[in-house]
């Protein structure tokens, strides 16, 4: 990971957007800048970062986490979970890849077992997904599989963009409601939480 900018303190909400495509300026993107801008006009202070460009390593379930010990993996993780630390609400965004999330969102989710469990307890999550099929039900196993997540750590999901039809680089920004929608929801998220 390069050097972060020193971050500036502010009282104001802070946000996280989490990119999982590869593909840079993609509709995952896209609406996680969205969901951001929107929350940045409600006051709050914004940062982001792009999974696929980071080290993040496969969990090996050799149990050292919960062996009183740390995670015995040396990569970008320990420096994310800092960040994610120091923001209220995350974005999660993934595109649909055969009915499931990015290899890269799930490596760093299955990552989350090592991490100290209160960094999730009431966190507030915005979950967004573009896929190419036209029928938004293509995306169930990822919402029910972060719906099950966030039940299990005590984080709340504040909203789900679901975007069918979306295939090709940047076809989202067409949608003009769907774009509409990500930054209300943006909004409402930072309004609900301060
Ligand atoms: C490896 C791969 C697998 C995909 N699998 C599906 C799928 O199962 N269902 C679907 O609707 N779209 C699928 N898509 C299409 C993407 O979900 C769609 O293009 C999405 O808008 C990509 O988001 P991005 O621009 O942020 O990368 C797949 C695309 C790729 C590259």
């Amino acid at each position: 990971m390069e050097a972060a900018a020193p971050v500036k303190e502010t009282n104001h909400t802070r946000i996280l957007g989490i990119v999982g495509s590869p593909r840079r300026g993609g509709n995952t993107e896209i609406l996680v800048d969205e969901i951001l801008a929107g929350a940045a006009e409600a006051g709050a202070d914004i940062e982001k970062i792009i999974l696929n460009e980071l080290n993040i390593l496969p969990c090996q379930a050799c149990d050292a986490c919960k062996d009183g010990g740390e995670c015995v993996q040396e990569d970008d993780m320990s420096e994310l979970l800092e960040q994610m630390e120091r923001c209220r609400i995350w974005v999660l965004g993934t595109p649909v890849y055969w009915w499931g999330p990015s290899a890269q969102l799930k490596v760093f989710i299955d990552r989350w077992y090592g991490a100290n469990q209160a960094l999730f307890k009431g966190r507030t999550i915005i979950v967004t997904i573009p896929m190419g099929s036209g029928n938004e039900k293509t995306a169930q196993h990822i919402v029910g599989m972060l719906n099950d997540i966030a039940g299990y750590l005590g984080m709340n999901i504040a909203a789900t963009v679901l975007v069918p039809s979306v295939h090709r680089i940047g076809a989202v920004r067409k949608h003009a409601r769907v774009m509409a929608k990500a930054n209300q929801v943006g909004k409402q998220a930072v309004d609900g939480a301060s």
